[in-house]
């Protein structure tokens, strides 16, 4: 049941946060087209795309936690030290995502829709691509924890 629980606990790691890395990664660079060619149709279309992957991966990541908590509780390891930086590390990232790098972009779109000034003269891809930076560093070092689990003594 643990070796169950465990792969679909990095099979939605892989399949949720590769897509939104990839997403939220390439968002700030389509952005500065996006803003650098006004009434672009396919460039909006693009950013659009970017948005929507970003949004719906991030929903369906709900699943990395949960999975990962199913593991934790069936390996009885919920309170060793690892798991714990984990979870404040996953929550943090969590929280950049829907509270800033969402929001943010959601901003931007609905600026080069409107073409508007304010989004134009913004530092707003500059302000996405430093986020985007934090939310990736924190989810790559859950990952490098998830591996290494300093101090466990249940495995390799
Ligand atoms: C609340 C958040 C999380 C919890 C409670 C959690 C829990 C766990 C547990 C209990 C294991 C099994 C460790 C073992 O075999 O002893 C595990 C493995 C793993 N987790 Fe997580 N996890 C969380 C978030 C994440 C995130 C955000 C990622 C990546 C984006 C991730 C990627 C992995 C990977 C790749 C493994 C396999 C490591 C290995 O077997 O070598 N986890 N997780």
């Amino acid at each position: 049941m643990t070796k169950f629980l465990l792969s679909l606990h990095v099979l939605a790691a892989v399949l949720t946060v590769g897509p939104v890395t990839v997403a939220a990664s390439m968002f700030p660079r389509f952005l500065r087209h996006a803003l650098g060619s006004p009434g672009d149709g396919p460039a909006l279309a693009s950013l659009s795309t970017l948005h929507r992957i970003c949004r719906v991966y991030a929903g369906i990541g709900v699943a990395v936690p949960l999975f990962g908590f199913a593991t934790a509780s069936s390996l009885g390891v919920l309170g060793s030290a690892w798991l714990i930086v984990s979870i404040v590390l996953t929550t943090a990232a969590a929280a950049v995502l829907a509270l800033w790098i969402l929001p943010a972009q959601e901003t931007a779109l609905a600026g080069v829709e409107e073409r508007a000034e304010a989004v134009a003269d913004s530092p707003l891809p500059r302000r996405l691509a430093m986020l985007t930076g934090v939310f990736n560093l924190l989810w790559a070092t859950v990952t490098v924890l998830m591996i290494i689990r300093p101090g466990s003594t249940t495995g390799a």
